[in-house]
Parts: C-alpha cells; structure tokens; sequence
C-alpha cells in the first residue's frame, strides 16, 4: 500500500512537472507573438522624431509647424489575386504601424499617395465595399487627424482602364479635393493617371481643375491690386506641397541611392513615359503650373531623390507594404508658410520578425527534444529490464 501511494505520487510530480513545463513552452510562445506582432511596433517608431524646422534667419516669430505624416502604396490585396492569409498578415502589419504611428508621433495631417488598393481598377461593387471597409478599419483616426488620399493607377486604373465610374467610386469614398491648406501649407493633389494629356474627357476635366488651383495660388503671391484677382479670399502666399501617385518624369531611378532605393540591379531600367513616371510634358506643366517647393510622389514602391531644373525637389515615397518590401517606411513632414523639413522613419524588418520566430521554433524545438529523452528514460530502463529478464 505504502509503495502504491509513493508511486502515485511519484506519477502526480511527473504529470505536475510535464504540465508546469507545458505552460513554460506557452509562455514562451505568448512572448514571441506580443513581441512580434505588437511591441516591435512600438520599439521601432519610438525612435522616429519629427525632423526641426530651421528658425527664421531675422529673429521674427516662428510661424506655426504643421505636422505631416506621407506614406504610398499600401495595396490592400482584393479578392480576386490575394490570398487570405497573405491579406491577413499585410493588412495586421500595416494596422499595428499605422495605429502605433499614430499613437507615438501624433500628426496632424496623414497623406496617401495612392495605390491604396491592388484591385480597385476592376473590383466589383461588392469587393470594392469589403475593401474600403478593410481601410477604413486599419487606417482609423481620431477626428483632430485628417487622412488625405490620392488615387493611383491600382485605385482607379491606368489611363485606357480608367473610367468615370472607378473615379467617381473613388472620389465618393474619400473626396475629390484637390487643394488643401493648414497652417498657411498649400497642398495640391493631383490624379496622376488623369495627366496623359490626351485630353480624354477624365483628363480635360482633371485639367481645367488644376489650372483653376493654379490660377488661385498666382493670386495668393501676387501683390493685391496689382492683377486681375480682385480682393477676394485669398490662398495663403506659400509655394504649393505637390501630392501624386506617379513621379514627374525621370529617365530612371540610376541616381537614387539609401537603403530602400531601388535594387542595383534595377536602377539603370529605363522608366516607360505614363506609366512608371508622368510624361516629359505633364511633368513640365505641373512644374510651370504651381511652381511648388516640394513634390512627394509613390508608385515605385522605393526611395528617390530628385532635383527638378536644380532645385524643385522630388521624394519617392516607398512602398507602406511589407507585401512590396523588407523594410517599408514613410516620411515625416514639419512643414511652415515658408519652410520644411523630412526625415523617415522606418517600420520593423520583417526579416527582424521571421528570424525571432525562427530562433524561437529552433529553441521551442531543442528544449522539447531534450525533454522527449527524459520522459523515454524510464520507458527505455523498463524495456531494457524487461528484455534482460526474458534473455535469462
Ligand atoms: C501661374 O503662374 C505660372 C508662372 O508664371 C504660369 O506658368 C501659369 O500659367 C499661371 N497659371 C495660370 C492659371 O495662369
Ligand atoms: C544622374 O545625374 C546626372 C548628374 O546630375 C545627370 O546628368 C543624369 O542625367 C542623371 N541620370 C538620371 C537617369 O536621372
Ligand atoms: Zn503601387
């Protein structure tokens, strides 16, 4: 009796020991996930700051900073070429980089440069509701936050694909304004696709609206009286923020360099006129028309920086979408009348995420294998017993 009792518990203490060690496994695995999926977020954006605006060389007042957060190309895949699981997994990594970007940085603007959709140029009613209710879901903002968004060729299609009917469905969902003015900044966003110049109805009309922007931003720095403008309201007198999907024209990405430029191998391509930049003629017009101090444009899903006839500025705002690159970003913007300045802040690697998986699967893996010989043990002294016995 004696030695059944001591042998049950010996049995408890092993069954204790196998389920102690069970919860130590989940606890380990629990651990992994949270860092992965969610702290990593944080660790990473908390060392991102907004860039200081140089202040005014006379020592007049600061004039108000406006906060500005740029991404492009998120591409929420759609029914027909996405997986789920694909979908399931970008989608969550842009939701927590977006949620935590908010949280930690705090912007006061938030600029898409299209491409927010990879089906929108041929989704169904239905498909297209799932999406825009996926987006609206992962890029949620309180309300002292605007989103801002401009199309791109995926949202509403290349130039032949477009039709009134995916811009109008786009416009409904976010808007079709094209300029926007915050602390004295002038933005304008353009519909790239619609900048063919071929004057397609879609494209005359995209025109005529940005003449007219350009006709009001000539009279916010023209002197008062002195012009056809009249006393009306007035813009604020700051050179214009372009926003657009396609880049203004470029021969290729051969001089752009960082750590999230194009691939070596892929900078000397040739970029094809309307369709991996704006044309030689739209981009010119865009320049003559609004002068503008600063472009920021997507769609190469990489990092680039451009001077336009020597001082108009271009960035290339690389792809949001760990589905398009290892190590997405966006760009941070302090932006005044008169000024700005841009840093980037990278998101987490998701090489950083797969090898901390991986390192803990190979531990997970180690530890249980050790432990599967410990628990055969007694099993293998048994049947080594048993066998010695029957052998004599
Ligand atoms: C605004 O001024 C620029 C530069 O002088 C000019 O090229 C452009 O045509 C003007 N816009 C309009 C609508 O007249
Ligand atoms: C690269 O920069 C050089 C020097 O500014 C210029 O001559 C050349 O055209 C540029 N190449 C491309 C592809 O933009
Ligand atoms: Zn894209």
């Amino acid at each position: 009796m004696c030695l059944a009792r001591r042998g049950w518990r010996r049995q408890g203490f092993r069954l204790l020991e196998r389920s102690s060690l069970l919860w130590k496994l989940m606890a380990v695995i629990f651990a992994a996930l949270l860092f992965c999926e969610f702290s990593i977020y944080y660790l990473v954006i908390f060392r991102c700051h907004w860039p200081e605006v140089a202040p005014p060389a006379h020592s007049g007042e600061q004039a108000p900073v406006l906060r500005a957060m740029v991404l492009a190309d998120t591409h929420l895949l759609g029914e027909v070429q996405g997986h789920w699981l694909d979908k399931l997994r970008r989608e969550w990594q842009m939701e927590r980089a977006f949620q935590t970007a908010l949280w930690v940085l705090q912007p006061e603007v938030i600029f898409i440069l299209g491409d927010i959709f990879d089906e929108g140029k041929w989704s169904s009613p239905q498909a297209w509701a799932d999406d825009l209710g996926r987006f609206q879901k992962m890029f949620r903002h309180p309300s002292h936050m605007q989103l801002k968004v401009v199309a791109g060729n995926h949202d509403i299609g290349f130039h032949y694909w477009m039709s009134s009917y995916t811009v109008q469905r786009f416009e409904k969902a976010f808007s079709a304004e094209r300029l926007f003015s915050q602390k004295g900044v002038n933005f304008v966003m353009v519909n790239s696709v619609a900048m063919e110049g071929d004057s397609c109805s879609i494209c005359a009309v995209a025109e005529a609206e940005l003449l007219e922007i350009s006709r009001l931003l000539n009279c916010s720095r023209e002197v008062r009286g002195s012009g056809p403008c009249g006393a009306g309201q007035r813009l604020p007198p700051s050179a214009p923020v372009l926003l657009q999907h396609y880049p203004l024209y470029r021969a290729s990405d051969a001089n752009c360099s960082g750590p999230d430029a194009a691939p070596p191998e892929e900078r000397s391509i040739p970029f094809k006129e309307r369709y991996d930049a704006l044309s030689q003629e739209a981009s010119q017009k865009l320049l003559w028309w609004f002068r503008p101090r600063l472009v920021l444009s997507g769609h190469t899903h990489s990092a680039c920086e451009v001077l336009h006839s020597g001082r108009i500025r271009e960035l290339s705002v690389p792809s949001f979408s760990w589905r398009n690159r290892n190590n997405p970003s966006f760009v941070m913007a302090s932006l005044t009348s008169h000024d700005y300045a841009l840093s980037k802040c990278f998101l987490p690697q998701e090489d950083t995420v797969l090898a901390t998986y991986c390192g803990v699967a190979g531990l997970l893996a180690a530890f249980g294998l050790a432990h599967a010989g410990r628990w055969a043990l007694p099993f293998l002294s048994g049947w080594t017993a048993l066998r010695t016995h029957r052998a004599r």
